[in-house]
């Protein structure tokens, strides 16, 4: 395994054996808050816990560090909790992807400069996991991540609930007057009724899924529900194998390979995953010094059957995920899609860790030669109008849209589209093709999920529900339609998205991987000398660092400074 590059010593035991003052100053200050002479010989074993009370869907952090101390006890190392900042989905303005970046950086340098032999990385709401896969690929301490585990499934009226494409469909329904404040209410309280992330196939299950399916979380631990007393012994189980780890020298990147890589993106694939994960995978492969193109993504798409029944794209939720196996019985389904031979934090590999694994319920992980889709869940779509890639979630797209032609209405802004979408004036029907300008990762800034542009009031009330959308934001992964995004270019950057104006006819073509505007070259390149761009949105402090560094969405939207070095230098 890596070699270690400071000396042979572990990083601990450099603090607490040195024969100066600073051993002598480690010591004293370690041993008063209550440990012994023998813990201090024992590898140190980092815990990263990201519990807040302003995140819900780490609201059960502090029980789960507990059960991961007893197993690294058990192990024979010595826990060690400390805090990053906590990202949760529903408060964080104006957008969690602000802070991604933000936490990846807390999380590497606290890795850095501590002395942590191993670590436990607790994430589970949407931007966490990738952050802290970030700061794992670049700090290259032994880690393992544990993840937080889904809710379990909402219940009203004998129907399943999942937060959050149900979010959207009630405030749809109520928007268009089939729903009173009360019926509102009712299921407000009846969506979320555990601890636990989101519990359909959004961003947070697709990450979750792929801290697996990259060999970075021990096998099964994505879809065990929160409150189910299998993840306290999963959390145990984390506990001792880090420590495993560490007496083995294991580390990130002898696990994150640009082949796992690969087995990742099939596993996203396969599972009709969110569109933000490209993005994250996009930035962990950079941390790697790997460049992942577009095009990687739509090959591995293309070779890649559409197997898992969840919701936003199927049928069932993560509850019956984890009754139907988990990852690794997908992962067992499509095995011989994947690189057997990745190495993962078991000690063994892919192919090792399958062995024996079964599916054990059908009609949520489809056969391989019987998928419910012959192609993974993402497209990458290119054409005048995104010359560097844009994104849509063809499993989530409405039959009739996949190919489509229609003219544009265009709102310049995220404030504008607030404005005006509801203007029972606006010259909108159901072939228009909806764009948003300046909601990307400089524009917005950092790429709000608001690509989910909502239908027009007067469009919903004639029964309208689906309409082709175009932005360079971002959606939730729990969002459904016919939405293209990470357009890139972004608009605040000039890209062609900013040259589209009311009127102009727009083609998507899922097929041919189309999206294009019918505007003669001429003509755009009237409109370019006329475009301005917007005003900054900050002047000072890390907003004004995000913007000045920020890469583009089909670079994976991290800090052109945290790439390394010689993949930089490469472009
Ligand atoms: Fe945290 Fe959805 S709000 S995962």
């Amino acid at each position: 395994m890596a070699a270690d590059t400071e000396n042979t010593k572990r990083r601990g035991e450099n603090y607490f054996t040195d024969g100066g003052l600073w051993g002598f100053i480690h010591r004293s200050f370690t041993k008063s808050m209550g440990y012994t002479e023998e813990d201090l010989a024992k590898p140190v074993i980092g815990i990263c816990n990201t519990f807040s009370e302003l995140n819900k869907c780490h609201s059960h952090f502090n029980e789960l560090v507990d059960y991961v101390k007893r197993g690294v006890w058990q192990a024979g190392g010595l826990p060690m909790e400390f805090p990053t900042i906590s990202i949760g989905e529903p408060y964080v303005k104006p957008t969690t992807m602000l802070l991604r970046n933000l936490m990846a950086m807390d999380t590497e340098e606290m890795m850095k400069a501590h002395p942590i032999d191993g670590v436990v990385l607790i994430g589970g709401c949407d931007k966490t996991v990738p952050a802290q896969l970030m700061a794992a690929a670049s700090a290259n301490i032994p880690a393992i991540v544990l993840t937080g585990g889904p809710m379990l499934n909402g219940r009203l009226h004998g129907r399943s609930l999942g937060a959050c494409t149900d979010c959207y469909q009630f405030t749809l329904e109520h928007k268009a007057g089939n729903l009173s404040d009360e019926q509102l209410a009712t299921a407000e309280n009846a969506i979320c009724r555990s601890d636990g992330h989101c519990m359909v196939m959004g961003t947070a299950s697709t990450m979750a899924s792929i801290a697996e399916a990259i060999g970075m979380a021990l096998p099964g631990c994505a879809a065990i529900p929160a409150p189910d007393s299998r993840r306290r012994h999963m959390a145990e189980r984390t506990g001792k194998q880090i420590v495993a780890l560490v007496k083995e020298n294991i580390r990130p990147r002898d696990i994150m390979t640009e082949r796992a890589l690969e087995n990742a993106i099939r596993v996203t694939m396969a599972s009709g995953g969110s569109t933000n994960a490209i993005i994250h995978l996009v930035a962990i492969a950079g941390r790697l010094g790997i460049r992942l193109p577009l095009e990687r993504f739509d090959e591995l798409a293309a070779s890649t059957p559409f197997l898992l029944n969840l919701r936003p794209s199927g049928q069932y939720q993560m509850e019956e995920y984890f009754e139907a196996g988990g990852v690794p019985s997908l992962m067992k389904e499509m095995e011989s899609l994947l690189h057997g031979d990745c190495l993962t934090v078991t000690g063994g590999t892919i192919a090792e860790n399958l062995n024996g694994v079964e599916v054990l319920d059908r009609n949520v992980i489809f056969p391989l030669d019987k998928p419910l889709d012959p192609q993974g869940g993402i497209a990458v779509l290119r054409g005048n109008l995104a010359p560097n890639g844009a994104l849509i979630k063809q499993t989530a797209v409405s039959a009739h849209l996949r190919k489509h032609k229609g003219k544009a209405v265009v709102f310049e802004s995220p404030a504008d589209l607030d404005r005006r979408i509801d203007d029972p004036g606006l010259d909108v029907d159901e072939n228009s093709v909806l764009i948003l300008k300046n909601a990307g990762p400089k524009g917005a800034p950092a790429m709000p999920e608001i690509g989910q542009i909502p239908i027009p009031k007067k469009l919903l009330q004639k029964g309208v529900r689906d309409m082709v959308r175009i932005s360079d934001a971002r959606i939730s992964g729990t969002s459904y339609g016919a939405l293209i995004v990470h357009v890139a270019p972004e608009a605040a950057m000039g890209g062609p998205l900013a040259l589209v104006r009311d009127g102009d006819v727009v083609e998507l073509d899922i097929a041919a991987r189309r999206l294009h505007m019918e505007v003669d070259e001429a003509e755009l390149a009237r409109r370019r000398s006329e475009w301005r761009a917007p005003e900054p949105h900050y002047d000072r402090g890390y907003g004004l660092l995000f913007i000045e560094h920020v890469l583009q969405a089909d670079r994976g939207c991290d800090f052109d400074f945290l790439v390394p070095k010689e993949l930089r230098d490469q472009e």
